[in-house]
């Protein structure tokens, strides 16, 4: 098979560089090693920030976004059960988030891009290896129906997530790795009762980090701060809940409690290569970095990964000039470190880390003082969350 750019992985990032190839007429293949089935109903991310609705409203795949998604114009912040609203759209000129879960996003690019398009995206093959990426006919090998494969193409992709082959085909001279693993994971459930709040709240309690999200008016979405080795079983359903009230709580408000449908601990860590592109292989999404999950950013990163290399391959393909390309680590990486910052400062400012009696305790406590007072560091946490317009 010959095509212009080989995609590796059906994730938010393959799935978004493919449709925004084809709506530049630019052939693309993607292959992706799960089932259909599988990579629809992985439970991950729900948050979009606004570029990132925007681009899926532009390339016309945004219908059940708009109808199912829920915007949001602020978010609450908590510490120990004293709350600040951060709005959105007055601090950030009219920008917001929406609540919309990533497995819609992944089923309503798949349905446009297999159903509807009939473009060429193969479940169930699996990329063995990349080679000749320093020529300008690079090729994927891939196995799929339990034969071997290949793709000749211009360009490779790899848009295959952590434990991708893409990383592994880089040269490792040519990058560093950045690497921070937290002492805590989280807790996340999905719940049948109607969300307790209009907005999220992100909640520092001495006790520990506790979230308050949903997916829709009758599914609520909790994450708790727990130990790496804990396990769901310590979680009995009657315990979370309590545990929930006391860390989200404030005075004069319940949370509203119901059948437990989900449970899963995720472990949080940071994680990068300071560099993105070697000859003509790119890296996009999660196969190159990796963030905490406070703030909700994994998802908006990759999206913002290959909306950069989307104008690249145009300006490749339309006319002939290569600058973009040339420069994408360098553009890309701008906005993943802005995005570690603000991942990490989230998960540092919300999560426990010290006794109450530390100096550490007290600056943890200042800063949320701080954000409590002043304009500009509302504005600051309000510019970040939604995503900076460009970077
Ligand atoms: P992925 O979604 O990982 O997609 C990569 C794809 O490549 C996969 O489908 C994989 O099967 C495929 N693949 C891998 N190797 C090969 C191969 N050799 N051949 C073919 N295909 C291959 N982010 C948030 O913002 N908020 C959250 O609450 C949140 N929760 C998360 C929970 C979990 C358990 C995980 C793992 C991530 C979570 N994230 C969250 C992060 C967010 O989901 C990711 O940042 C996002 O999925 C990145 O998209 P991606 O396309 O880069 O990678
Ligand atoms: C969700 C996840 C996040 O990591 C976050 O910061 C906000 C919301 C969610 O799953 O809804």
């Amino acid at each position: 098979m010959k095509t212009k750019v080989g995609i590796i992985g059906a994730g938010p990032a393959g799935l978004f560089l493919s449709k925004i190839l084809h709506s530049q007429g630019i052939d693309n293949v993607v292959l992706e090693s799960r089932s259909r089935h599988y990579v629809e109903n992985r439970l991950r991310a729900g948050l979009l920030e606004h570029n990132t609705v925007e681009l899926l409203k532009e390339l016309g795949v945004g219908k059940n976004l708009i109808n199912n998604g829920i915007p949001h114009h602020g978010v609450m912040l908590s510490f120990n059960g004293e709350r600040v609203h951060i709005p959105f759209e007055e601090l950030t000129g009219g920008r917001n988030i929406t609540i919309y879960g990533q497995r819609f996003v992944v089923r309503d690019l798949i349905a446009d891009l297999a159903d509807k398009n009939n473009y060429p995206l193969y479940f169930e093959a699996t990329a063995g290896h990349i080679e000749k990426i320093e020529t300008d006919r690079p090729l994927i090998h891939y196995e799929y129906e339990g034969e071997n494969h290949e793709i000749h193409c211009d360009y490779v992709v790899a848009c295959d997530g952590y434990h991708g082959i893409g990383r592994q085909t880089l040269p490792g001279h040519i990058f560093n790795t950045h690497r921070v693993e937290y002492p805590f994971s989280w807790l996340g459930i999905l719940a049948e009762t109607p969300p307790s709040s209009e907005e999220l709240i992100y909640a520092f309690h001495t006790r520990g980090f506790a979230l308050l999200s949903y997916r829709s008016p009758e599914i609520s979405r909790l994450y708790i701060q727990v130990d790496n080795d804990d396990h769901v079983d310590n979680w009995p359903d009657d315990k979370l809940w309590d545990e929930l009230d006391t860390r989200l709580g404030t005075e004069g408000w319940t949370l509203n409690k119901g059948p437990i449908i989900q449970k899963g601990i995720t472990p949080m860590r940071s994680y990068m290569i300071d560099h993105m592109q070697y000859g003509r292989l790119f890296m996009a999404g999660d196969a190159a970095h990796i963030v905490p999950p406070t703030g909700g950013k994994g998802l908006n990163l990759a999206v913002a990964d290959v909306k950069l290399l989307g104008k690249a391959f145009a300006a490749h393909y339309h006319n002939n000039d290569d600058t973009l390309l040339k420069g994408y680590s360098t553009d890309a990486l701008k906005r993943v470190w802005r995005t570690q910052h603000f991942s990490n400062f989230m998960t540092q400012q919300f999560h426990k880390r010290f006794q109450e009696d530390s100096f550490d305790y007290q600056l943890q406590k200042a800063q949320f003082d701080y954000i409590k007072k002043s304009v500009a560091m509302r504005t600051t946490i309000a510019e970040n969350y939604v995503g900076l317009k460009e970077i």
